[in-house]
């Protein structure tokens, strides 16, 4: 169907997991294309609702509080606030932010469940878990740990070994241990409902493979693609686990089960329409809604087979016209993680930019993962918004409003009498609408930006090319024309930048005094009118500094040191030895008097050593880390019984004991309480 063809849209955004605050990935993958797509089609008068929440419920979710000692309940309150916040914050517009711990997600979810059941569409099968005696638990994949039969590393999960990244089987892990107890699991039987996917194969080959194969994004068409060649197995929908959407006392078997989050968290999206309105059924039920889920590449399978499949066996929902996944953003060259904590936080972002949201909004969209994983580097956000938005756009309006407020008190000059190259202008400003309208149809958001701001950059060439700054005094009467042109060019800019860039299109139209116009008045070349007031210039952006940059990348640089300080491990000892050869070696305390640099050395250090015994000269290579003016005074462990050796023409009397740091960085070993030189070390 043609977009026309459709009476309103479901427009959904993959629900985070509330287990910690989100980051510009999931701004860039998700929530800004999303924002962009449902704002554009409220202007053009659509009926539309957008739909997100948290997805609460998850094995992580589970790890994590019993980690820090808390109930899964108040890590989701904490996470699920702190995320819609960041929503309202960077004016990611929901008509709904929902949550799947709430009442009428777990009945919407359990009715969804019910159905299927009754139907018989689900398989049951009874295997083998490994399960925790002492908890009396089932254990999840990631409750499961134990050495990787691949790599040896002793750390890997039931799942996946995070050292060679071999998905696993728990079954597969050379002694495994519970997370929780640290004991040894046992096997127990345990039986679980399984959707067949491999029913609904041809369908899902039929409807995505020909019917989408035209309109859908060639990363989706082809991880799809890649799935169903690999041909689908049935899926457990069920979980031994006490956190979820428990399965109702009435099914046999059920007790201490709980829905699979992957069941339950796209039902999300229904039961959150459900809280929403009362016609809710319209937007999932009526074949002419469109349903279009955005999500990032690791969704796809779930929202493009599995979900569909759920769909389509309950029956009668509607399936999603589109999915727009997303690649992923990276962080200077390296995969966002939370875990390392890689990332720039949404809530962090808006302490140190205030403000600053649109600016973000522009980056994260100009620079879109689309079709590949981009980068995020600080320097293209300073880039971005010095050259483009603050250079083209923010210099445009500014220079325009300024001229107005300055030749005419700020009231709109007549248009006056146009020449061709104010008619081109005025062609082009017609055309704009449609072309930015064409490339977020077809979830082109990165275009669609560039489109946008190609409008900003006629406005800018208008302006440099008629000079009415220097044409006040000449030609006053066309300064009139070029000003009323610019200011619809304004204005304009503050509808279709709407979409992408809220807060700028509201404190634009402000300034201008207008009304922010719905989409089919873009292009109109008569939206300010003469004599109309305009209101006091602002700037719309403001140049970023090298310092505010240097600063994020600083931040980012002590994150990764920290990560590489936690993620140390230390050298496995040597052989053994014998007291006899230890009580060989004299190492007694003193003290560094002089220090000086060895010439023609980068490496070395000439000390004089007070040893108690004696004053004695040290070569040591040290220099690269410690100025000889700061290490005089330092108190030292010196092995003194080391036979004499000449370096660089210095005969060394002995070694000072340095320990050296995971980076290199070599340290003193010396006394922390006053001792006299001269101290035997045993
Ligand atoms: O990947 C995730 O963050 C999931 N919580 C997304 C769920 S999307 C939907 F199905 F709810
Ligand atoms: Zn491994």
């Amino acid at each position: 169907m043609n977009n026309t063809d459709f009476k309103r849209y479901t427009v959904t955004s993959a629900l985070p997991y509330a287990n910690g605050p989100i980051h510009i990935g999931h701004l860039a993958g998700v929530y800004v294309p999303a924002d962009i797509y449902v704002r554009y089609l409220r202007s053009t008068g659509k009926d539309v609702l957008f739909i997100g929440g948290s997805d609460e419920h998850g094995v992580p979710i589970t790890i994590k509080a019993r980690q820090l000692g808390v109930t899964p309940q108040e890590i989701v309150d904490k996470y699920h606030g702190i995320i819609k916040k960041s929503f309202v914050d960077f004016g990611v517009s929901f008509d709904i932010y929902s949550r799947t711990s709430n009442k009428v997600h777990h009945e919407t979810a359990i009715e969804f469940f019910k159905t299927l059941y009754d139907k018989n569409d689900f398989v049951e099968k009874t295997s083998f878990q490994y399960y925790d005696e002492e908890n009396k638990q089932f254990l999840a994949d990631r409750y499961i740990t134990g050495t990787c039969p691949h790599c040896s590393n002793e750390k890997a999960y039931g799942d996946q070994c995070e050292k060679c990244g071999t998905t696993l089987n728990a079954t597969d892990l050379i002694n495994p241990r519970s997370a929780i107890s640290g004991n040894q699991p046992v096997m127990k039987e345990t039986k679980h409902w399984f959707l067949p996917l491999e029913k609904y194969e041809d369908f899902l080959r039929e409807w995505i493979l020909v019917s989408h194969k035209d309109d859908w994004k060639t990363n989706v068409y082809g991880q799809c693609k890649s799935w169903l060649d690999q041909g689908l197995q049935p899926r457990a929908v069920t979980r031994d686990l006490d956190w979820g959407v428990k399965l109702p006392a009435d099914i046999e078997g059920g007790e201490g089960k709980v829905l699979y989050v992957w069941f339950d968290a796209p039902i999300g999206y229904i039961s959150a329409t459900k809280e929403l309105t009362p016609e809710w059924e319209k937007y999932w039920k009526d074949k002419e809604t469109k349903l279009v889920h955005f999500i990032g590449k690791d969704n796809i399978v779930f929202h493009c087979i599995i979900f569909p499949a759920m769909l389509k066996a309950e029956g009668s929902y509607i399936l999603p016209d589109n999915v727009p996944a997303n690649e992923f953003m990276n962080l200077e060259g390296d995969k966002i993680s939370t875990s390392r904590n890689w990332a720039v936080w949404l809530h962090e972002y808006l302490e140190e930019f205030p403000g600053k949201q649109d600016e973000l909004r522009y980056v994260l969209c100009a620079n879109a993962p689309e079709t590949k994983d981009n980068d995020f580097t600080w320097k293209d956000y300073q880039a971005k918004n010095n050259n483009e938005l603050l250079a083209i756009f923010g210099n445009f309006v500014n220079r325009t409003l300024v001229l107005t407020s300055k030749y005419y008190e700020g009231i709109v000059p007549a248009l006056g009498e146009t020449n061709d190259a104010d008619k081109t202008v005025l062609d082009d400003i017609k055309n704009f609408p449609a072309s930015i309208a064409a490339s977020i149809e077809s979830y082109r958001f990165r275009e669609a930006i560039n489109e946008m701001m190609n409008l900003a950059r006629l406005g800018n060439k208008y302006l440099t090319e008629n000079e009415p700054w220097k044409q006040i005094k000449t030609n006053p009467e066309r300064v009139k024309t070029v000003l009323n042109i610019s200011l619809q060019i304004c204005a304009n800019l503050s509808i279709v930048c709407e979409p992408f860039l809220p807060f700028t299109a509201d404190k634009l139209s402000k300034m201008l005094i207008i009304t922010l116009e719905k989409w089919d008045k873009a292009g109109s070349i008569d939206l300010i009118k003469e004599g109309h007031q305009l209101g006091a210039v602002d700037f719309l952006f403001q140049r970023i500094e090298d310092v505010d940059i240097d600063k994020q990348v600083q931040k980012l640089l002590d994150t990764k040191k920290a990560n590489e300080e936690a993620n140390v491990e230390a050298k496995p000892a040597k052989a053994n030895i014998e007291y006899d050869d230890f009580a060989k070696i004299d190492i007694r305390t003193g003290t560094i008097i002089e220090a000086v640099k060895v010439p023609k050395t980068k490496k070395l250090l000439k000390l004089t050593i007070d040893t108690g015994m004696d004053k004695r000269t040290v070569v040591s290579g040290i220099a690269e880390y410690y100025e000889p003016e700061n290490i005089i005074g330092q108190k030292v462990s010196i092995l003194v019984n080391l036979a004499p050796k000449d370096l660089k023409g210095i005969t060394s009397q002995g070694m000072i004991l340095m320990a050296e740091n995971y980076d290199g960085k070599l340290c003193f070993v010396a006394p922390t309480e006053t001792i006299n030189n001269g101290s035997e070390v045993k």
